[in-house]
């Protein structure tokens, strides 16, 4: 995959994401800039810092969205934790450094099936080879054919038409029988007791090394077996070790954390019950942050160069109410700001997986040609801006609600429709909603 500039990346980031340019523009910096400290000399590569950002914004405007969809379009190791996920007891320390560990799994899977590509030419080659030697098995081991007889030169005739049909594919489903290692692992067990985050890396080394290898005979299809085969061979032609320090110097050089919820663990300065263990998740994470090295069983991991991006809603805290050491390791602010009526327009129909898009597409799945009208879509958005006020403001989650309760009727009939062409306008709308509207109580619950 190309690096993406930071155009790009705000042009990808179009395609879900209606507004919110300044978030956009900072994170494909952000993005960009590691790709430009990567190409400084040795000395002063080192000094520096990602530039961490902070995405600030009420709730529902698209912060976790951004980094959903980032997630899919960079090529580097990107993780997405949510920071109330390590508020509970007991769970400090440790458990935020999981994070990095995360990390650097995800980033050893990159590398890996980077390196199956490169020696996937040698490995298909030596897949098909065995796939031949189970189809055309000599009948007697200790027996081999003289090079240059009668039957050697048969039998090559015949490897060789069994490998025109296999290129053909026409063995797939042929069975054949295949000694296969077979990992059972007590990891596994335990890990439905403890999940094997938690558990001590080196623990866990010990656990994979105690179980042999144990081989068994399977029967399957050309199909699986090839599969399987090729796993195998890939694996043995890669360099694990090599694999391993590329996949950490990428997690350190390249990897970016997503902390969403950062604000849920931003105390206020009573500091009595949970509030205590929020500062506390504020703590574990500060070293991680700051640079620090956390050990984990592929070996030490320096989050120095790591790029952090948090995001928070900050309704009952603000940023300022973080630990002053954790503000000053995120010098990027940018504000996402309230949705409108014209953006709400926007969100129902101009992303890939706009929700009148979808709609349309589910109950096309019935034979239904379902249309909005412009009309139609203005006014849901209007109904959504005006649930917004009168409620309280959940930012464009509202137009789920709007959109499944004007088409509520339509998806319930869909199937025994007589009428197949089905057309939504702004009447429509309104007679689906007024009454809900108007009535503060139904719309407490139903919108
Ligand atoms: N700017 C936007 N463009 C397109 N869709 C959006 C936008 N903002 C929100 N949405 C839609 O609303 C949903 C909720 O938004 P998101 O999860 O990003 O909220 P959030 O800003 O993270 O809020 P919270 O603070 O509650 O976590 C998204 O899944 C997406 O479908
Ligand atoms: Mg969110």
């Amino acid at each position: 995959m190309q690096e993406l500039t930071p155009k790009e990346v705000v042009a990808a980031l179009d395609r879900y994401v209606i507004g919110q340019e300044d978030a956009k523009r900072a994170v494909a910096v952000a993005i960009r800039n590691r790709w430009r400290r990567l190409r400084l000399p040795e000395g002063l590569r080192e000094e520096v810092a990602p530039k961490n950002i902070v995405m600030i914004g009420p709730t529902g405007v698209g912060k976790s969205e951004i980094a959903r969809r980032l997630a899919g379009m960079i090529n580097a190791p990107f993780i997405k934790v949510e920071a109330t996920k390590y508020t509970e007891v007991g769970y400090h320390g440790r458990d935020v450094e999981s994070i990095i560990r995360d990390l650097v799994e995800l980033s050893i899977g990159m590398v890996r099936s980077e390196q199956t590509e490169v020696v996937r030419d040698r490995a298909e080659t030596l897949t098909e080879e065995r796939i031949l030697d189970t189809l055309l098995p000599y009948a007697d081991h200790d027996f081999v054919d003289e090079p240059g007889s009668e039957s050697a030169q048969r039998r090559h005739r015949t490897r060789e038409k069994l490998r025109s049909q296999l290129r053909a594919g026409h063995l797939e489903d042929r069975e054949i029988r295949l000694t296969m290692p077979q990992k059972s692992s007590p990891v596994t067990a335990i890990a439905t007791m403890v999940s094997p985050g938690d558990m001590p890396p080196e623990l866990q080394d010990m656990f994979e090394r105690l179980v042999p290898d144990q081989q068994r005979d399977r029967t399957m299809t050309v199909r699986e077996a090839r599969k399987q085969i090729f796993a195998q061979e890939a694996e043995s032609l890669i360099d694990r070790e090599k694999t391993i320090q590329m996949a950490i110097r990428r997690a350190e050089d390249s990897g970016i954390v997503f902390i969403d919820e950062l604000d849920k663990v931003c105390g206020t300065e009573t500091m009595t019950g949970p509030d205590v263990s929020r500062q506390g998740v504020q703590r574990d994470l500060l070293p991680i942050v700051e640079g620090s090295t956390v050990s984990t069983r592929h070996g030490m991991v320096r989050t120095d160069h790591i790029l952090f991006i948090a995001a928070g809603a900050f309704t009952q805290s603000k940023p300022s109410d973080l630990m002053p050491e954790l503000q000053g390791r995120f010098p990027i602010r940018v504000g996402l700001g309230d949705l409108g009526e014209g953006e709400f327009v926007r969100i129902l129909t101009e992303p890939d997986n706009a929700l009148i898009k979808q709609q349309i597409a589910l109950l096309g799945t019935e034979g239904i040609e379902l249309e909005f009208t412009e009309e139609a879509i203005r006014e849901m958005a209007a109904m959504a801006h005006r649930a917004n006020e009168h409620l309280s403001n959940i930012g464009a989650r509202r137009l789920y609600t709007i959109i499944e309760k004007v088409v509520e009727d339509i998806s319930f009939y869909a199937p025994d429709a007589a009428n197949k062409q089905v057309v939504i306008d702004a009447d429509y709308v309104r007679m689906r909603l007024a009454d809900i509207m108007q009535d503060e109580k139904r719309s407490q619950y139903e919108l």
